[in-house]
């Protein structure tokens, strides 16, 4: 009789103690699910815009997917979830995406693992920083080159017309010549805690 609520007892007083968040503490594994939901809001609106543009008229008529969808949609995840959303690189096409040192650390981090043979895809970077006199909680997240972003990022492979319209638009682009499951860039995100 009185066992099983014993057991259900101890069993609580354990799950608590071997629970790595203590009271005011932030939930680290928590937060990180909670950035990664965020991220691939914003990741697949993303590429499903890019796709269907792709479909309708090619990489140029893609190119303001990426120009002006990608700023938008970010600030609508943003707005929406009241994290911060951005993307960044160490080979950038729009300075706008220039990295913050957290940002850059995490990427300059990423590249040596890919350098010494570690794939990009996996790769996550989260840590609880003070910025402004406030807690911020930091995920930066590897993105790999996939086959249609070599439409737009490839090396010689890039079609003359995407060429000059990205010239036109990015005079000092920096982001030409990735390859197939390469670290293009990452998706970077913060969120101020209480
Ligand atoms: C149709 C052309 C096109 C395709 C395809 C494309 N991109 Fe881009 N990409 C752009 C443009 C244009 C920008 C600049 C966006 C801006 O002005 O913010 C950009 C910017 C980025 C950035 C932000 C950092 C920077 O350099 O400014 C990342 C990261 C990125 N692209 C990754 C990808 C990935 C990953 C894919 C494939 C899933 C992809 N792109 C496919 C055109 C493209």
């Amino acid at each position: 009789m009185f066992r099983k609520p014993l057991m259900a007892l101890t069993g609580l007083s354990l799950l608590l103690a071997i629970s790595p968040v203590r009271a005011g503490e932030p939930d680290m594994a928590a937060l990180t699910q909670e950035g990664k939901e965020v991220m691939m809001g914003f990741g697949t609106a993303l590429k499903a815009e890019l796709v269907k543009a792709m479909k309708e008229g090619g990489p140029t008529k893609a190119i303001p997917v990426c120009n002006v969808e990608a700023p938008k949609l970010a600030k609508m995840a943003s707005d929406k979830s009241g994290w911060a959303v951005g993307r960044s690189s160490h080979k950038l096409r729009n300075s706008k995406n220039t990295p913050d040192p957290f940002t850059r650390a995490a990427i300059d981090d990423f590249l040596a693992r890919e350098a010494a043979g570690e794939k990009a895809d996996k790769m996550i970077k989260t840590a609880i920083v003070e910025e402004g006199g406030q807690k911020v909680f930091r995920l930066v997240k590897a993105i790999p080159t996939a086959k249609p972003c070599l439409n737009c990022h490839g090396g010689a492979g890039v079609k003359p017309k995407v060429v000059e319209a990205l010239a036109k638009l990015y005079p000092d682009d920096a982001a030409r010549g990735f390859s197939e499951g390469q670290m293009r860039g990452v998706f970077t995100l913060s969120k101020v805690l209480k």
